[in-house]
């Protein structure tokens, strides 16, 4: 089966599709691998193909689509605003086996959107405009879109919405927030459904989702068809299995302590174990454990960021971890019950690389 009637399948589903965010450096290759085996998503999308006059299409992303280890349709995400050349990297694209191309209207790096390229085409529409007409033409699958509200205004969201249903655009992501407010601040549940509304095509509610409730009352206060999850997998790699289990009525299956522990060895094997030594296998595991730790406790996050070793990293994990109490994994609990000097501040957050 072609892996664009796979998509057409996933949505003719009654089920939500639930689909595992792009986090570039994060979600690639051998992440995915690692959530097929805790269930995974229903729909992946790559980390994002930096599309520039002198690119080409970059080799690892490229292979989790050549060998896509997931069973599952997968999305190519592509980031640029040179109409040529992103014209060109859709084509390319096309001949690989992908259920569709998303174009990123959202990343909020300063890096990037001052180039007007991701969450900085939000501040120009007639850009979007082009970009969308001439990527339409070319496009002969399907193309998505993913979205935040606007530039620095949720209402923006508004306007964008005639322009996505004037290219037919197939599907929706909408991050519920602007790109100026970068990971802070309420997600507008009430501007997802608009959309949802308005636009003929499905739409992806997405932003904060962490536990299989919420999951299902923003499914709910939403409308939307399906919802994207980033952070909230990486911390909980059971969340796509625990949000069907929710949804069909059936009883939760947390992981234990240790469950958590044997899964930080799997992703440290999975994403690390490549021949990197330290510091720069660390490092890396230190991406993943800052998202991980917000379901782990203050303590552990405070402590994790601080350290420089394997052997540390995985004997701070096992005094946390090494019980077997059922874990929620739910950064709300641990900041309602922590301290909140430990709370990431605002520097922190906006550093996170997209
Ligand atoms: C480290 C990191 C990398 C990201 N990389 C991408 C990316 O390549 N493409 C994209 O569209 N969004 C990217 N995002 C945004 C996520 O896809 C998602 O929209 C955001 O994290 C909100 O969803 P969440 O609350 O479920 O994590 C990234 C986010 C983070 C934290």
């Amino acid at each position: 089966m072609s892996s664009l009637a796979e998509l057409d399948l996933l949505l003719l589903e009654p089920a939500p599709v639930l689909a595992l965010a792009p986090m570039q450096d994060v979600t690639d290759l051998p992440f995915w691998k690692l959530m097929t085996r805790y269930g995974g998503a229903d729909l992946y999308y790559t980390e994002y193909f930096r599309v520039t006059p002198s690119s080409g299409l970059d080799k690892p992303i490229l292979a989790s689509i050549t060998k896509n280890p997931t069973g599952r349709p997968v999305i190519a995400q592509m980031i640029g605003n040179d109409i040529p050349s992103l014209v060109r990297t859709a084509r390319e694209l096309q001949s690989h086996p992908i259920a569709a191309i998303d174009l990123n209207l959202g990343c909020p790096a300063p890096v990037v959107y001052r180039k007007c390229a991701g969450g900085g085409l939000l501040r120009d529409l007639p850009r979007i405009d082009s970009i969308l007409g001439a990527l339409r033409d070319a496009i002969s699958g399907k193309f998505t879109v993913k979205t935040r509200l606007g530039f620095d205004d949720e209402d923006a969201i508004e306007a964008l919405l005639p322009l996505f249903a004037k290219h037919s655009i197939d599907l929706v992501t909408v991050h519920g927030r602007t790109v100026l407010q970068m990971y802070r601040g309420g997600i507008r549940h009430d501007l997802i459904r608009m959309a949802s509304e308005s636009l003929a095509c499905p739409v992806l509610a997405n932003g904060n989702v962490s536990t299989p409730s919420e999951a299902q009352s923003v499914l709910r206060v939403t409308g939307a068809r399906g919802l994207m999850i980033g952070r909230g997998a990486v911390r909980n790699p059971w969340i796509f299995s625990q949000i069907r289990e929710h949804l069909a009525g059936k009883a939760l299956t947390l992981p234990t302590g240790r469950d958590v522990l044997t899964y930080i060895h799997e992703l440290y094997e999975a994403v690390c174990d490549l021949g990197i030594p330290d510091p720069k296998g660390v490092q890396k595991i230190k991406k993943y454990a800052n998202f991980i730790g917000e379901g782990i406790s203050p303590e552990f996050l405070h402590a994790v960021r601080r350290i420089s070793t394997k052997a540390d990293f995985f004997n701070l994990c096992r005094e946390h971890l090494d019980h077997d109490r059922p874990m929620q994994l739910d950064p709300k609990i641990i900041w309602n019950s922590g301290t909140q000097e430990m709370r990431p501040n605002d520097a922190e957050v906006n550093s996170l690389k997209e």
